[in-house]
């Protein structure tokens, strides 16, 4: 790779064994990825995930003496004075918690604990180079806002963070950034959980591919929420980091524009509503009694908030069904000042904020069966002991009153 003196010199240890950690790892991602050389990023998102792998980078990083250049805004990991409060961890996770919050705050991270910093605290203009990691986020920031990242991992975005540079490859080209496969959706989705699963189901047979969604009718805008539910799952079941919506997202204003000058395909994937409703039920388990609810992965905004107290009036959780709700620090503020939260509380529902769904701090439900409208979320759980029925909002709740899902 060619390298500006500045950059040698992160790579030579003149700026510190941390530095230089970090930038030789970029340098081995770049020429992995044929990189021919670094560019500079003005944002970072580091999805650390309060495990070790995470922790240990970062203190490797900070130790040897780095402080990001660029500041990144932080996933969740979980939220220590409220939780440990409702829930047993064991000495050790409750020390990985308090370490991960310790060294990211030493590196000069923002901690805003946050899985949707693309909707509020770090929102990237179109065209900017962008080191972003998270799942639901890096979609999000290429394919609705226009921005360019690569598929970051934690580790490389936070490499991104403390040397200001990512390598040149990928998503950060035009070329790149063009759809690669046509889907026909038959039907339009109202709910981001409508959007979610279609999400799931695309990403399962695009893999890394750039799908380009043509809706056969679009009787409104899709809201923020349905589109960050979309890039969620697409970068779930598969390895989506960007796409284009016909007349939605803005490297897509016509179809043409959307394969940027190449042939637009002859043949496309079609997804009916039934693919969905059959996608709910291969990735559920077998309805029952449930011991938990939850929702917000992604983080629920302000406005899911809202919906959510709306179907809630009136209505109590059942007796032990926990209801909890994760969401940002500034959407549970906004509850808070405008009243959903206490309301919610009266209820049964809890808000969180902070906190991520794949974390210790949950595992006293593990063994039991939960509910949930996010597919990430059955996914995650899944893989720590908890299975889980996914379902649309509406029947969260009603599963929540009656204490047990169909
Ligand atoms: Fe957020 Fe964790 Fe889900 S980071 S998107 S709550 S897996």
């Amino acid at each position: 790779m060619i390298l500006s003196d500045d950059e040698k010199r992160m790579l030579d240890g003149s700026c510190g064994p941390g530095v230089q950690k970090a930038m030789e790892l970029q340098v081995a991602l770049g020429k992995a990825f044929d990189a021919e050389r670094m560019i500079d990023v003005s944002r970072a998102h580091v999805a650390l995930s309060g495990q070790e792998g995470d922790t240990y980078w970062c203190e490797l990083l900070v130790n040897g003496g780095a402080v990001c250049r660029v500041t990144p805004t932080t996933n969740p990991c979980w939220d220590v004075r409220n939780l440990t409060n409702h829930y047993g961890v064991s000495q050790a996770e409750l020390d990985l918690a308090l370490r991960t919050i310790d060294v990211y705050r030493r590196i000069g991270a923002r901690l805003t604990f946050c899985c949707t910093p693309e909707l509020a605290g770090n929102v990237p203009s179109f065209g900017e180079h962008v080191a972003f990691s998270e799942s639901s986020a890096t979609p999000y920031v290429n394919s609705v806002l226009g921005a360019r990242s690569s598929r970051e991992s934690s580790v490389s975005a936070l490499a991104a963070a403390v040397t200001g540079k990512t390598p040149l490859y990928g998503l950060h080209f035009e070329e790149n950034r063009r759809g690669t496969l046509l889907v026909d959706v038959d039907f339009w989705p109202e709910e981001p959980y409508d959007w979610g699963l279609l999400g799931w189901c695309i990403g399962e047979f695009a893999g890394s591919a750039v799908p380009v969604l043509r809706f056969r009718h679009m009787p409104r805008r899709p809201s923020p929420e349905a589109l960050l539910y979309l890039g969620a799952e697409l970068n779930t079941s598969g390895a989506v980091a960007m796409y284009h919506i016909v007349g939605v997202t803005p490297e897509a204003p016509t179809l043409e524009a959307a394969f940027g000058g190449n042939p637009v395909p002859a043949s496309s994937r079609p997804i009916v509503m039934a693919d969905l409703k059959a996608k709910e039920e291969e990735l559920s388990e077998e309805g029952g009694p449930i011991n938990l609810v939850m929702l917000g992965c992604p983080h629920y905004s302000h406005d899911q908030i809202r919906e959510l107290e709306v179907l809630m009036r009136g209505r109590k959780v059942r007796d032990g069904v926990a209801f909890w709700v994760l969401t940002s620090f500034d959407a549970l503020e906004l509850a808070e000042r405008s009243g959903e939260r206490r309301r919610l509380e009266e209820a049964g529902v809890r808000l969180v904020p902070d906190t991520c769904i794949d974390e210790p701090c949950w595992k006293s439900f593990e063994g039991g069966l939960g509910v949930t409208d996010s597919p990430k979320c059955m996914y995650y759980r899944e893989r720590r002991g908890q299975p889980f029925v996914v379902r649309r909002l509406a029947e969260c709740v009603e599963a929540a009153v009656k204490g047990e899902v169909q």
